[in-house]
């Protein structure tokens, strides 16, 4: 089981948006993704008064230092086991996550839309957690950036050269990687994910969205292989 924990210290980087259509996504290719928020005091959970959602939700208080493993508990009694659990920070620093994202099976996610300020947040997290791991034994967590609404032409290379370019240092962060192609530019009248009767909804560019995020997720994880194609998923074994 994978955990993937999308991060940030900019506030409205998208990464609940992102984090749900994973989660969908996820659920689209046959897996059993549990969506964990982390909120904020004085927040509503955002999935909590939406119908019909295709996987588990959790949520826990942010406050809660021990929130990581409050939430694989809350996870595990949502019912069956689950695929991947995928945690939806609030914006925080860096250092914060890190004090908790401790397992071995944490991936970090940090988005990073099309922008000068958006890029500096970014480089800006990225260098304290290079200096929160050299400063302590634990091993580098590996670290995706997630691009958001850049061009779909774009190849990671690219972006490591933009990030190097505006100061980034590349070593010793080997565990750095960028999800390719991220998540496209969606239409933003539309990201709440409900319909006039308050049921889950993607609208066709979402689901499209959702499906792309999550296989780049699967490959960047090793977990390719796994990904079962919605035509064979239910066609079983074919008899001549
Ligand atoms: N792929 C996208 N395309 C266009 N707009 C987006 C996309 N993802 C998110 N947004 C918009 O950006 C804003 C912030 O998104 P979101 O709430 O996901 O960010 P966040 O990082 O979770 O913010 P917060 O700091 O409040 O937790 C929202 O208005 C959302 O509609
Ligand atoms: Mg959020």
């Amino acid at each position: 089981m994978a955990i993937f924990v999308f991060a940030g210290s900019k506030g409205g980087s998208a990464r609940t948006v992102s984090s749900i259509l994973l989660a969908s996504g996820l659920r689209e290719l046959g897996f059993s993704p549990v969506h964990a928020q982390l909120v904020s005091e004085g927040m509503s959970p955002s999935l909590s008064r939406i119908d019909g959602l295709p996987f588990a939700v959790s949520y826990t208080r942010s406050g809660n230092v021990k929130m990581f493993d409050a939430v694989l508990e809350a996870s595990s009694h949502c019912g069956a086991s689950h695929s991947h659990v995928i945690i939806d920070n609030p914006a925080q620093p860096i250092r914060k996550v890190l004090a908790y994202a401790t397992d071995t099976r944490m991936r970090i996610f940090l988005p990073m839309r099309d922008g000068v300020q958006e890029i500096a947040q970014v480089i800006h997290d990225l260098r304290e957690i290079q200096e929160e791991t050299s400063a302590s034994e634990e091993p580098l967590p590996k670290i995706w950036i997630l691009p958001i609404g850049w061009p779909s032409s774009l190849k990671p290379k690219d972006y490591f050269d933009i990030l190097s370019r505006r100061g980034l240092k590349r070593e010793p962060l080997l565990a750095l990687s960028v999800l390719h192609p991220g998540v496209p530019q969606l239409d933003t009248l539309d990201l709440d994910f409900r319909d006039d009767e308050n049921r889950f909804i993607l609208t066709e560019q979402q689901q499209d969205a959702a499906i792309r995020l999550a296989e780049a997720v699967l490959r960047a994880n090793g977990e390719a292989q796994s990904i079962r194609s919605p035509d064979n998923w239910f066609s079983g074994p074919k008899s001549n």
